[in-house]
């Protein structure tokens, strides 16, 4: 009874969004209700859960890992050993095709050091020294946790620390909101990270939404979507933080690989940081490697920031910073009282569609409304998380599952802003206890 209720109502205000939209906008409306059950018991071993959780199209593993780094990294390895050794080379020679097809088209797209070493070593040296130049930066935390799951899957550490590498080598469209106050229902801080990096890749059929349980003084626990066997964090939550990014693509400053991965600084933050403050801090006291647009929300201001992050330097903007370095504030781009956010394509973006869309649900932005203003605005075809952290919910989608990768039948696949969304309590996540010793 109340579903039905809340689904006409939802269908109401998606068709009023639509015929708001629909001179500004090219998506069609996501009418799926919230996938709300609670998620599956698959596997278990010492200091790991495994779940499942999703519809059959849009599959998640729900990993929740416990103890030092290295024992997190060896329940991973362990529970997902399988899809582990299946994933890892296919996307290994993925990821070499398409840097190799990058560095023959675009060859501008690299720093000129990487380049070479690229056209005369190859991809995989490239990687290897891009391990070498981050590691002195890196918090030694992340070679356990990898080293861990290692020997947990039986696989081998040098191809997972290269895998890790990568996403410094790509640069992926993405968009990101953070709404409050005014803007929101009930003034709670809604956060929304959209990633756009293509769904015709071997990572589609791997999501993992990973809960972190750190021993104790050792953070917060944390939540990561992600994919198996990727440990860095693209997308994030702790309850107390909150990261999302998108590549900076008009920066023509300095670039050096001299430095902290991004998205091993993002996970840094959701672990130990508990307010933008701190978390900026980090980011300032930082070795920087590339340039990126970096959201961080907090619940204990219930606001959100968004850093114009490179190697020179990290300019912070709020709702009442026109957007950074493009003051006057672009007409595509109005400036809104409790209300940050970038849309997905090179900035200074002059697509009115976000806006618009930020602008009619302005005062009622909750998970729903960010929902809607996705998939109207089709941004976020590989992944998306919305947090809200007031009610400590996570809410993701994903690409279809169901398709194989790669995909010689041509079967329909949709992104996963057109996906039905699964919600996650993080109340009852962040508080399942561990597995007893077996
Ligand atoms: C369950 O996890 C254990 C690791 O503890 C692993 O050895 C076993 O293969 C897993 N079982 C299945 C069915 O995946
Ligand atoms: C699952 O995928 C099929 C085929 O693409 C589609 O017809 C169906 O509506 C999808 N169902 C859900 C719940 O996404
Ligand atoms: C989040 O903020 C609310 C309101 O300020 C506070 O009551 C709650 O304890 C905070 N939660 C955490 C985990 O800091």
């Amino acid at each position: 009874m109340t579903k039905s209720i809340n689904l006409s109502l939802l269908l109401c205000l998606v068709i009023t969004a639509i015929a708001y939209a629909q001179d500004n906008c090219k998506g069609k409306a996501n009418t799926f209700d919230i996938y709300t059950d609670e998620p599956v018991l698959v596997n278990q071993t010492n200091g790991g859960w495994l779940y499942k959780t999703g519809g059959a199209n849009n599959t998640v593993h729900v990993l929740h890992v416990y103890g030092n780094p290295y024992q997190m990294g060896y329940a991973h390895g362990a529970l997902l050993r399988d899809q582990i050794q299946q994933m890892m080379p296919m996307f290994m020679s993925y990821a070499v095709a398409a840097v190799t097809q990058t560095a023959k088209a675009t060859p501008s797209f690299f720093p000129q050091y990487i380049l070479n070493i690229i056209q005369t070593e190859g991809v995989l040296a490239a990687l290897d020294s891009i391990h070498y130049t981050t590691a002195p930066y890196t918090n030694i935390e992340f070679y356990e946790e990898i080293q861990g799951l290692s020997e947990g899957a039986d696989f081998d550490y040098q191809t997972l620390v290269r895998m890790h590498m990568f996403p410094e080598l790509i640069k992926a469209s993405c968009s990101i909101v953070g709404a409050w106050g005014q803007a929101s229902v009930g003034g709670n801080l809604f956060q929304l990270r959209a990633l756009d990096w293509g769904i015709d890749n071997p990572l589609v059929n791997f999501p993992t939404f990973i809960v972190y349980h750190p021993e104790e003084d050792n953070g917060n626990p944390f939540s990561v979507l992600s994919w198996t066997g990727f440990i860095g964090a693209l997308t994030g939550y702790s309850q107390r933080t909150g990261v999302s990014e998108k590549v900076w693509s008009g920066y023509s400053g300095s670039f050096s690989y001299t430095g902290t991965p991004f998205y091993f600084l993002m996970r840094d933050i959701i672990q130990y940081d508990s307010s933008i403050q701190e978390a900026l801090t980090r980011i300032n006291n930082a070795q920087r490697t590339c340039a990126i647009f970096l959201g961080v929300g907090s619940n204990s201001t219930n606001t959100l920031n968004v850093v114009e992050y490179s190697h020179d330097t990290a300019a912070v903007f709020n709702d009442q910073t026109p957007f950074p370095g493009f003051a006057p504030t672009p007409a595509a781009h109005p400036t809104l009282t409790d209300l940050v956010y970038v849309d997905k394509h090179v900035q200074p973006s002059n697509d009115p569609c976000m806006a618009a869309l930020l602008q009619y649900s302005y005062g009622k932005i909750d998970a729903q409304a960010l929902i809607n203003i996705v998939s109207l605005f089709q941004t976020g075809d590989l992944h998306i998380g919305i947090y809200d952290f007031v009610g400590n919910q996570v809410y993701v989608s994903v690409a279809n599952t169901n398709v194989p990768y790669p995909n010689p039948l041509n079967q329909p696949m949709s992104p996963s802003y057109q996906n039905q969304f699964i919600q996650f309590d993080m109340n009852k996540l962040f508080a399942l206890a561990p597995p007893k010793n077996i």
